[in-house]
């Protein structure tokens, strides 16, 4: 029987002519597929899974971290999970989730072509309103995604995505249909969907600013 250090030594060399004969045939990538490391999006999702920054980790039932395209170029930021979201743990599947849908659809896209996130990313109780509290803690993940998806355009849905990411106060109203810089990206806000459901007559405002991403988009 052979030692065991000239068996480890034989298997060694085995692997190595292996690995060898793989790279000669192209399959470097394949090689590579197990070692690599996890993308920053999933690394950044497993950590967002177990926050407790605040108070909403002890309600919600799921952490709605965001869905879609990693590489989109469009990035809709909503304000916080609703009833659905949270039982789900994916943003806007409620109401307001297939009026985003058709928002979307208007411009040729669809929700697997683009980015979905929000600013909280729990249900706060009731769906009240998120807390500037909040708010503070959780904006870091949005910004972090942000700069991992690396949108060309970001829509910020309502007055809580819009006055978050703009460090603004002004009303959304007064904000929406123009495009702000947002660390050199393209920001533009509109109406919150949920908002269009009680005020359907102003869907022909988000009508105008879609047709102002979609330029964009068909630029970049
Ligand atoms: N409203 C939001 O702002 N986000 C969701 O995910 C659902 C409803």
């Amino acid at each position: 029987m052979k030692p065991l250090s000239e068996e480890l030594k034989e298997i060694v060399g085995a692997l190595k002519m292996h690995i060898e004969m793989e790279r000669l045939a192209g399959g470097e990538e394949l090689l590579m597929a197990g070692s690599s490391e996890e993308p920053p999006l999933e690394a950044l999702k497993k950590e967002v899974l177990s926050c407790k920054g605040c108070e909403l980790y002890r309600t919600r039932r799921n952490v709605v971290f965001g869905a879609g395209n990693p590489k989109a170029k469009l990035m809709f930021v909503g304000e916080a999970p609703g009833m659905e979201e949270d039982l789900q743990g994916v943003p806007f599947v409620g109401r307001a989730g297939s009026l985003l849908t058709k928002v979307i659809e208007s411009i040729g896209l669809k929700r697997k072509d683009i980015y979905i996130a929000n600013v909280l990313k729990c249900r706060p109780p009731n769906n009240r309103n998120p807390l500037p509290t909040e708010i503070l803690m959780c904006e870091q993940y949005l910004r972090k995604q942000i700069e991992i998806i690396k949108p060309v355009v970001i829509c910020a849905l309502g007055k809580f995505a819009a006055q978050t990411l703009l460090r603004s106060t002004v009303s959304i109203t007064r904000l929406r249909g123009r495009f702000y810089d947002f660390q050199g990206t393209k920001l533009i806000p509109t109406f919150h969907p949920a908002y269009l459901l009680r005020n359907p007559h102003d869907k022909r405002l988000v009508w105008e600013d879609m047709k102002k991403i979609r330029k964009i988009l068909q630029k970049n």
